[in-house]
């Protein structure tokens, strides 16, 4: 398993021959990898002969500092959990590797991007589109896999890959859930014990409560911020906050509006 950290050791690598002619499965992360991960990067196992895994924690993603100063980072199992799942390469640049302009170019969408997750976190879909173009543009995979946990994210990316004729395919992948029904997910690391222990309530309302507003309301009487429960085409989707951490899920919706 190779690991680079700048774009120039990773564009050598690229252009080497050990991705002549293979094709290229490319899974983006922030690390802190879970289950959820490890399901992308063995479909992508599957079916590509080269895996490559991003490591970076995006800071132009993060709306407050102090989410991004606690995300979790734990390297040394990502390396382990990357090396069990058949990882070819990981690309894990630092900071001025991947905005050497300083963040002055930028891609925006300007309609789906302004709701639900763009409402409650101003620039958020900025700073991903932008790292994701980035990330795709340097790797040049046939196929990119991300979880539909993030529908609203998988939705943005696609549509800037069509919108800016990105050859590689994205590829959507089922939400991985932990036994008691929460969706696996980085940020599940930072909940205390009771935390964790109320958080499957989420998914539960969320997947019994047809009715946005009934759902919020329940949600609030089971003790969570409530930032929005929607309706957006087959999808209802959410976003709490428990134990000052928010947690986002999504089901499809039977009977959407
Ligand atoms: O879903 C994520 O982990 C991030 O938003 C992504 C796609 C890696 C971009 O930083």
């Amino acid at each position: 398993m190779t690991i680079v950290h700048t774009t120039e050791e990773w564009r050598d690598l690229r252009r080497s021959a050990v991705f002549e002619g293979k094709t290229v499965g490319f899974v983006p992360t922030m690390g802190a990898l879970h289950a959820g991960h490890v399901a992308l990067l063995e479909r992508a196992r599957a079916e590509n002969d080269l895996v490559v895994l991003s490591i970076f924690v995006n800071p132009t993603q993060f709306n407050d500092p102090r989410d991004l100063e606690k995300y979790p980072r734990t390297w040394e199992a990502d390396l382990a959990a990357a090396r069990r799942a058949g990882v070819d390469a990981i690309f894990a640049p630092v900071r001025d590797q991947m905005y050497p302009d300083g963040y002055r170019y930028r891609v925006t969408e300007d309609t789906l991007s302004a709701l639900m997750e763009g409402r409650h976190r101003p620039g958020h879909f900025d700073g991903v589109l932008t790292v994701v173009l980035k990330l795709l543009l340097l790797v040049q995979a046939d196929r990119a896999y991300f979880g539909e946990k993030d529908m609203q994210q998988l939705l943005l990316v696609r549509g800037m890959a069509q919108a800016f004729f990105v050859p590689t395919e994205i590829v959507a992948c089922p939400t991985v859930r932990a036994e008691d029904g929460l969706a696996l997910s980085s940020r599940n690391a930072l909940l205390t014990p009771e935390g964790r222990a109320r958080a499957p309530e989420f998914a539960r309302i969320l997947r019994e409560e047809s009715d946005p507003e009934k759902a919020k309301r329940r949600l609030e009487a089971a003790g969570f911020g409530v930032d929005y429960v929607e309706h957006y085409e087959q999808w209802r989707l959410g976003a709490v906050r428990i134990d000052g951490i928010r947690l986002i899920d999504n089901v499809r919706s039977e009977n959407p509006l």
